[in-house]
């Protein structure tokens, strides 16, 4: 007799789901929960939007899928809809499923346009979970047995060792998994120097950064500085999986073709998704609705048990006082009917909502937290 279980990957929260909608869980038990984790940043326009289903729908019945080998209109439509909100210079797109895919492609490609065997990766980094993607991340437990290619850690903040070995720098512009860790104040300019100066690639996983989450397009443009490739994931495809790796024409042109593939890749259902919620983040006021909502939540400052606030926009980190830590306060939100959630930094409640967030769901949050009482 044959049994088949799940592998054990999570530690699952105690909540029975029945449907998600908008920024809401309905629980089986009959509990309204208020989603301000979003998936890890994934659902961008919340759970169930009505257009991308609609998209989906109608891209199923033209061509659900068809070869890479076949150019179509989805994918075209897709690369018109990107390029204006793009950081200034001319790109080159490559497409996969899933954030590591898309940082193991851009680690590629700097790798082949340099020549180059050494990346630099930060201490704290997070960028997937497959063998390269887990090389330049801080693995406590680090699931390989090699790395791919030489990889330098250097603590986050330090621009030393970037020399003339290194093929790139990559890094998260923001640290979330860390603590949702900002960059210093010329961090990543002094960054850009160093690549400028060795020839390094300046490379931004923007899995996490990227898709309007900082209430501008990419970090690149929040942070006035300009990778020469960088990745995204989760928020593009809104709940649909898709990994995008960006690089700029240029260094494109020193790999040969052909050096990545996918079969899945661009596909027509995923390229459907993107382009839905590529049209709801360039309607006028989308993005300022972001910054608005991520300004009202910096107010959780001293409220309750959070010291302070730190990250950008929709990404935030909330610095809970010693006495408590983060998984007790995301354990009391929950009895209250708020998701919230956890990084490595045990004082740190990660905040990762919608983008669609709006000021009730904020005000919500901010009395609950005013409720919460901890003994000492
Ligand atoms: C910054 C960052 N990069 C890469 C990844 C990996 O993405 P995926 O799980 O889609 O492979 C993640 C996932 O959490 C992430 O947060």
């Amino acid at each position: 007799m044959n049994s088949l279980q799940e592998y054990p990957a999570y530690k699952r929260l105690p909540l029975q789901l029945r449907e998600a909608d908008g920024n809401y869980f309905h629980t089986a038990d009959g509990k309204r929960v208020l989603d301000l984790y979003g998936g890890h940043c994934v659902n961008t326009l919340g759970a169930g939007d009505v257009g991308i289903g609609r998209a989906l729908a109608a891209q199923w019945q033209e061509c659900s899928f068809t070869t890479n080998l076949i150019d179509m209109p989805a994918r075209q439509d897709l690369l018109h809809a990107l390029a204006p909100g793009l950081p200034p210079g001319s790109w080159q797109m490559f497409c996969s499923n899933s954030g590591a895919e898309a940082n193991e492609n851009l680690l590629k490609l700097a790798l082949n346009a340099t020549g180059r065997d050494t990346v630099v990766a930060f201490e704290g980094a997070f960028h997937g979970r497959t063998a390269a993607a887990a090389a330049v991340s801080d693995q406590k437990n680090p699931a390989w047995p090699a790395t791919p290619f030489n990889v330098r850690k250097l603590p986050w903040g330090s621009t030393s060792l970037i020399d003339s070995s290194v093929a790139a720098v990559i890094l998260e512009p923001i640290q979330s998994l860390a603590g949702v860790i900002m960059p210093a104040p010329g961090f990543l300019n002094d960054l850009r120097e160093a690549c400028d100066r060795s020839g390094a690639l300046l490379l931004f996983d923007e899995v996490q950064t990227g898709n309007g989450r900082l209430g501008e397009m990419w970090a690149s443009q929040f942070f006035g500085v300009i990778a020469d490739g960088f990745s995204t994931a989760k928020g593009i495809g809104g709940g649909f999986p898709l990994g995008l790796t960006f690089i700029t024409e240029s260094h494109a042109a020193k790999v040969p073709a052909g050096l990545c593939g996918s079969t899945f890749g661009g596909g027509p259902m995923a390229m459907a998704a993107a382009m839905q919620i590529q049209k709801r983040l360039v309607e006028p006021g989308f993005l300022d609705q972001v910054k608005k909502c991520g300004a009202l939540l910096q107010a959780a400052a001293g409220v309750g048990p959070v010291e302070s606030v730190q990250g950008a926009g929709l990404l935030l980190g909330l610095k809970i006082s010693p006495s408590t830590t983060a998984r007790q306060v995301r354990d009391a939100l929950l009895a209250q009917g708020i998701l919230t959630g956890l990084c490595n930094d045990p004082q740190i409640l990660r905040l990762s909502p919608a983008l669609t967030l709006n000021a009730a769901d904020v005000s919500q949050f901010l009395d609950a937290l005013t409720s919460l009482q901890f003994c000492e």
